[in-house]
C-alpha cells in the first residue's frame, strides 16, 4: 500500500485527489492519496514526520508551501532549485528528495514550441517561473515579462534571453509574440477578467492560460474569436501530475479523455493545485 497525497493550506478544493486516484485504479495499484490540510508554520515539523515515522512514500505541496519546502528537502534537484520551489516530494533511503514538476506540465500542454520565437508571459510568480524555465530549457530566444509590479519581474530576469516589459507597455509588448501566456490570477473565478487588447498579436500566435476555472476564461474566448489557437489551463494541471505519480508509484500515467472529463465534470473551482 503506497500512500501519498497533497498538502496545502487551505486544500478543500484542490483536484489532485481526483487525479492520482483515477489513476491508482486505472492502474490496478494498491495506493491512497490523500488530502491533507497542513498550516506553513507546522509544515517543516510535519513533512518528515509524515514521511519518515507514518509511512508517506511523497507528497505534492501546494500553496503556500512551495517555497518553504527547498528548506525542507534533504535534496533538491535542478529544476526545483531553478524554479525555486518545490511541487512534489518523495523518500527515499530516509532522504526527503524534492522536485518541481509544473515547468514539466506547462510544457507537455504546450505540446511544441516548434515556431515560437518570442514570448510574452503575464505575471511573475510561481507559475510564471515554472513557465519561464520550461520556455528557456526549450530554446525561446526572446522571452518577455510584464507584471503589475515590475520589481518581481526584474528578479526573474536573470537570463540575456528574459526582457521586462511595464505592464502598461504589455499591448505593445504583443507585437511580434508568438505565444501569450496569462499566469495572472486575472480571469479566474472571483477575479477581474485580464485586461489586454489582442490587437496587435499576429494571427498565428498561441495564447494559452494557465487559469482553468473556468476553462474558457475571457482571454481564450477573445482569442479563439479572433482565429489565434488557445490552450486552457487543465491540461498543466493534469500533467504536472504525471511525473509525481511516476516517482511514487512507477508508472508514468496518461492523461486519458475520461480523466479530463470526469476532472471538467467535477466542478472546477479555485485555480491551483
Ligand atoms: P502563482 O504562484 O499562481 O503564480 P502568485 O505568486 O500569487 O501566484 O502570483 C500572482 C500573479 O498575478 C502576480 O504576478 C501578480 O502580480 P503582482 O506581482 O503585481 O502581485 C498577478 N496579479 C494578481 N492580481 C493582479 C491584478 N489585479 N492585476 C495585475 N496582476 C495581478
Amino acid at each position: 500500500m503506497i500512500k501519498t497525497g497533497v498538502i496545502g493550506h487551505p486544500i478543500a478544493h484542490s483536484k489532485s485527489p481526483l487525479i492520482h486516484n483515477h489513476w491508482i485504479a486505472q492502474y490496478g495499484l494498491e495506493g491512497s492519496y490523500e488530502a491533507l490540510d497542513i498550516p506553513p508554520e507546522d509544515l517543516t515539523k510535519r513533512l518528515p514526520e509524515l514521511l519518515r515515522d507514518e509511512g508517506y512514500a511523497g507528497f505534492n505541496l501546494t500553496i503556500p508551501h512551495k517555497e518553504i519546502a527547498m528548506d525542507i528537502c534533504d535534496v533538491i534537484d535542478d529544476t526545483a532549485r531553478a524554479i525555486g520551489a518545490v511541487n512534489t516530494v518523495w523518500i527515499q533511503d530516509n532522504q526527503i528528495h524534492g522536485t518541481n514538476t509544473d515547468a514539466f506540465g506547462f510544457m507537455e500542454n504546450l505540446h511544441t514550441t516548434s515556431g515560437i520565437g518570442a514570448a510574452l508571459i503575464l505575471g511573475a510568480g510561481g507559475a510564471a517561473k515554472a513557465v519561464i524555465y520550461g520556455l528557456l530549457q526549450a530554446g525561446v530566444m526572446d522571452i518577455r515579462i510584464a507584471n503589475r509590479t515590475r520589481s518581481k519581474a526584474q528578479a526573474l530576469a536573470t537570463d540575456p534571453r528574459i526582457s521586462v516589459v511595464d505592464w502598461d507597455n504589455r499591448e505593445q509588448a504583443l507585437i511580434g509574440a508568438d505565444l501569450l501566456v496569462n499566469t495572472t490570477a486575472l480571469g479566474m473565478d472571483g477575479q477581474p477578467a485580464l485586461d489586454i487588447a489582442l490587437d496587435n498579436l499576429a494571427e498565428g500566435a498561441t495564447v494559452c492560460d494557465i487559469v482553468y476555472a473556468p476553462l474558457m476564461t475571457d482571454l481564450l474566448i477573445r482569442a479563439q474569436r479572433r482565429g489565434n489557437a488557445v490552450i486552457t489551463g487543465i491540461g498543466m494541471l493534469l500533467h504536472q501530475a504525471r511525473p509525481a505519480f511516476e516517482k511514487w508509484y512507477g508508472v508514468l500515467p496518461d492523461v486519458s479523455p475520461l480523466l479530463i472529463e470526469k476532472l471538467s465534470s467535477s466542478g472546477l473551482t479555485g485555480g491551483s493545485k
